[in-house]
């Protein structure tokens, strides 16, 4: 017997298949005996003879495949999908639940692909905006799938975009939706699309906003974005520029990160500031330089500076003087400090000074801005930056130099009255002593001379000891 001729619409013709297949299963004739063919010519079953034939129902789960399988281009897809309709309707009801099946296997095959055709067309379809006679916006876009996929997708394209007037082309079938009807139309071409527009360069803001360069991997990005899209994706010029833009946008991300985390979770951001794991003195003040202050307000961070292997003096926080002209100890208790050092017959150029909280907080009061003392939170915030430094800086001693930098070097709440003199900072000899600033507001002059008299003793104390500490720096190269 010569097989039954079915010729089909080129594409994806749905109806005409399932009034095909319902003639056929009506006249029982077997899948080995139809012939499937495209062509742009009406197709063999007239409306009335299909509709004349009853209809069956498959189980949703075999509708569902068959529909999305014929939208491949692969010229078998009717061949299958009739074949498999033919089994479901004689005994096969459960056939999908084999998956190692052959027939089966094949159909989820052209479905996987049809799901990927769709999701690329989602996500890379751009449109254009078009200047009307009558004044009304209108949106053009132009795609190329890869299957007969152009009915299947407008119903996402309906539901994202419903208050505007759009059409999509594709060479395949077209899309045209006017609000309220949809009408699916002929093939298209890219000459139909106006060049460039506002419209564009909007896409292609949105898209350098939301690019993002940490996860940058040129061989993914090619694999989801294949090239074959970029050509009509106005932000794919963006690309180059994006990808040789990424690492130094990477390292800004990762101190925007930090200081928003910080805020929230200083136990995490910690961590994350250990994940950075710099290598020196320098790549470590890049980072501190780079973070945002934990309390807004300060002009920057102010690192410490002074000889590698000398005492390290430990203050507070910057003052209004260091934060503005960022260096530590300038402002009036530095001057207190310097002149101290000198008479104990301490180089202030031969130590090294920094602070255990790297931003000044404050409050402003009309012009003046009034110092803040950090919390215990801030402290416990920047008490890992203090401690790396410490380790490239190699100091013979640590000098805490009042309670926030004892509690930074201790990790603990310390009394000065009991905890002065000697101690131990985890690796590095310490010692902890008033701050400068404390000699500056004692009320009672008796009181500040005294004061002043024992922070001199302690700064005798602190360079024999440190004379007698062998130098780490040295020995350490
Ligand atoms: N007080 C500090 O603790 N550090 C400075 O840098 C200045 C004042």
């Amino acid at each position: 017997m010569q097989p039954v001729q079915v010729i089909l619409h080129e594409g994806a013709d749905v109806q005409g298949f399932r009034r095909a297949a319902r003639s056929l299963i009506a006249r029982r004739i077997a899948p080995p005996d139809v012939s499937w063919t495209c062509a742009q010519m009406p197709e063999l079953f007239a409306n009335d003879e299909a509709e004349a034939a009853r209809p069956f129902t498959l189980p949703r789960a075999v509708a569902e495949l068959i529909d999305q399988a014929l939208c491949h281009r692969d010229p078998d897809r009717y061949s299958l999908a009739y074949t498999l309709i033919w089994r479901v309707l004689h005994g096969e009801r459960a056939v999908l639940e084999v998956q190692s099946d052959p027939l089966v296997h094949r159909l989820e095959v052209l479905r996987k692909a049809i799901g990927r055709d769709l999701h690329k067309m989602h996500a890379f379809l751009r449109f254009r905006q078009l200047a009307r006679a009558d004044g009304q916006e209108q949106f053009i876009a132009w795609f190329e799938p890869d299957h007969y996929i152009v009915e299947a997708t407008a119903g996402f394209f309906v539901d994202r975009f419903r208050g505007l007037i759009w059409s999509i082309f594709t060479p395949v079938g077209s899309l045209h939706w006017d609000r309220e009807n949809l009408i699916i139309g002929p093939p298209g071409s890219k000459a139909d699309l106006p060049e460039s527009d506002s419209f564009e360069a909007g896409w292609t803001q949105y898209y350098e906003s939301t690019f993002n360069p940490a996860r940058l991997n040129p061989d993914l990005m090619r694999k989801e974005m294949p090239m074959k899209y970029w050509r009509n994706l106005p932000e794919a010029k963006s690309i180059a520029r994006l990808i040789e833009a990424a690492p130094a946008r990477v390292e800004e991300m990762i101190q925007q990160e930090m200081a928003v985390s910080a805020k929230r979770n200083p136990e995490k951001a910690v961590a994350e500031m250990a994940n950075q794991n710099p290598q020196s003195l320098e790549a470590l003040n890049r980072i501190i330089a780079a973070a945002e202050p934990l309390v807004p307000g300060a002009t920057r961070a102010v690192l410490g500076e002074g000889p590698i292997g000398a005492i390290a003096f430990v203050g507070e926080q910057p003052g209004d003087q260091e934060d503005l002209q960022g260096r530590p100890f300038i402002g009036p208790a530095g001057q207190l400090l310097d002149a101290a050092l000198e008479k104990s017959g301490i180089d202030r150029r031969r130590v090294y000074v920094t602070n255990a909280v790297k931003h000044f907080k404050f409050e402003q009061r009309g012009k003046r801005r009034i110092h803040q003392k950090p919390t215990a939170g801030e402290v416990k915030h920047y008490r890992w930056w203090l401690m790396k430094e410490l380790t490239f800086v190699k100091p013979r001693l640590v000098v805490a130099l009042g309670a926030t930098a004892a509690l930074a070097l201790t990790g603990k709440a310390v009394s000065i009255a009991q905890a002065r003199g000697r101690t131990q900072f985890e690796d590095f000899p310490g010692f902890i002593t008033v701050h400068p600033s404390y000699l500056l507001r004692l009320p009672d002059e008796a009181a500040k001379r005294a004061a002043y008299t024992a922070f001199l003793a302690d700064l005798k104390q602190i360079a024999r000891l440190a004379q007698a500490e062998p130098a780490k720096a040295a020995a350490a190269e």
